[in-house]
């Protein structure tokens, strides 16, 4: 595609009310990122003249969106005097001939479906779709075949209600359509805000020929609740899924698996049914078996759960981690760790075995303390180890010991233990059989 024959408008300074959020509507997330991420992403697939529009919340929303993009013009709406669509897109200016406006509540649209806007040579292509429940779009008016213009639901007559052909929120217009009637716009309407939409039927007055690009819901639907942005993650996570799965990666149910936009796969992996992997996380050649939680952690060449949890920061290479073991910002090289631990904040080398239940104090209710435990150590299950912590290669630490000291040396046996007492035939008077 060519990039440097567009410029793309996101609108990104409303609020989002029906959202019922103290969230600005384009910083909530669709698999781990924020709507607004997607529809930028996007857009740098086409153009480098973006610029978004921001005003609620726009410290939060400048910053996080300058954090994965450096290229990004941002200009902040008068919403005050100007609030609505049309508002956003006073005071804009662009580089190229050509202007594609963009909804920030937009995360699936995808920059093929884009293609249609860039092609035409029309002075307004306006999106459209046509739904069996058209509630909160603005309807689309036809006569005759010529777009003649939105209503918005809210101004909207008893039969403009009826009508099913609603638009999608994005167009593409020359530089001369939005310079020309961008400042004749008024807030005459039910909510007194200034309509982007208006353009259309002030152009279609002035005999311009408007051409209405018929889009798909699923690629152009706008997020406009709690609800639209759960039926968004589905599409999402399954695009995201069938992308990886095309790309090599085996997954098991995977309508059950939930998978973030920034994991990434190498080498042959199996996720299990029920696996949740998120943020940045990276999984080279391992199998993730059913029920297992990795946050934004590296892990490589090993295998995990079923039912683990490993937490962010960590990095786990040709280790096995079993069930019920949760791992927090810890290095595991080489290592077991069967069942039922806890590791926070731990270095563990190559040849060590956690046996069940072995616990890292890490946290004394103030600071939190690391545990470093070498080579070939021997953790004897029911364990617990008392932070700060080193443990020296070839150690073995009996079953049941809590370690106090902060160093236990290479060679040694470690053992606390109260010495163990029977009482002969107390079972037999105790329970009277
Ligand atoms: C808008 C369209 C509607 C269309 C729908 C498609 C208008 C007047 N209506 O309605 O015809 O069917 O999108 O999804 O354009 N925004 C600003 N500044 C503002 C108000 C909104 O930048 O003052 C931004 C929002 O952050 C959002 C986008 O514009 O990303 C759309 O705003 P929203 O309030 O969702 O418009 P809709 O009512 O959905
Ligand atoms: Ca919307």
């Amino acid at each position: 595609m060519n990039k440097n024959k567009i410029s793309i408008v996101i609108l990104a300074a409303g609020k989002g009310s029906r959202m019922k959020s103290p969230k600005a509507k384009v910083l909530h997330t669709v698999c781990g990122k924020e709507m607004l991420y997607y529809i930028i992403k996007t857009s740098r697939k086409i153009s480098d003249d973006i610029t978004v529009v921001v005003a609620h919340q726009k410290e939060s929303v400048t910053k996080l969106m300058s954090s994965y993009f450096d290229d990004i013009n941002f200009v902040t709406q008068d919403t005050d005097n100007f609030p609505g669509t049309g508002g956003a897109m006073k005071n804009i200016s662009v580089k190229n001939e050509k202007v594609l406006v963009l909804n920030g509540d937009m995360p699936l649209v995808t920059a093929v479906s884009l293609e249609g806007f860039l092609e035409s040579k029309s002075d307004i292509v306006m999106s459209i779709f046509d739904l069996q429940n058209p509630d909160g779009y603005g309807r689309v008016i036809i006569k005759e075949g010529h777009v003649e213009k939105i209503v918005e639901q809210k101004d909207a007559s008893a039969a403009e209600l009826n009508v099913t052909t609603v638009n999608a929120g994005i167009y593409a217009f020359s530089k001369q359509i939005l310079e020309r009637y961008i400042p004749q716009l008024s807030n005459n309407n039910a909510q007194k805000e200034y309509y982007l939409t208006d353009v259309i039927s002030m152009a279609r007055f002035d005999g311009l020929n408007i051409t209405p690009l018929l889009v798909d819901e699923e690629r152009f639907k706008g997020i406009n609740s709690k609800k639209d942005l759960s039926d968004a993650e589905v599409i999402m996570q399954d695009r995201i899924k069938t992308s990886l799965m095309e790309s090599g990666v085996i997954m098991q149910l995977p309508s059950t698996i939930y998978i973030e936009e920034g994991v990434t796969f190498e080498g042959e992996c199996i996720v299990e049914n029920g696996c949740r992997i998120t943020g940045n996380s990276k999984i080279i050649n391992s199998h993730i078996k059913a029920h297992s939680i990795i946050e934004e952690s590296i892990v490589k060449n090993s295998d995990i759960g079923p039912l683990a949890h490993i937490r962010p920061a960590s990095l786990l290479e040709d280790t096995h981690v079993g069930n019920f073991v949760e791992v927090k910002k810890s290095t595991l090289k080489g290592v077991k760790a069967g069942h039922l631990s806890y590791i926070g904040d731990a270095t563990v080398d190559e040849g060590t075995n956690i046996g069940a239940g072995v616990i890292t104090c890490n946290y004394d209710g103030i600071k939190k303390y690391e545990t470093i435990i070498g080579k070939n150590v021997f953790i004897g299950s029911d364990s617990q180890l008392v932070a700060p912590v080193t443990i020296e290669d070839n150690v073995m630490i009996a079953a049941g010991t809590t370690v106090t000291s902060s160093r236990v040396e290479s060679g040694t046996l470690a053992i606390s233990r109260t010495k163990l007492r029977t009482i002969e035939n107390f079972y037999h008077k105790f329970f009277k059989k």
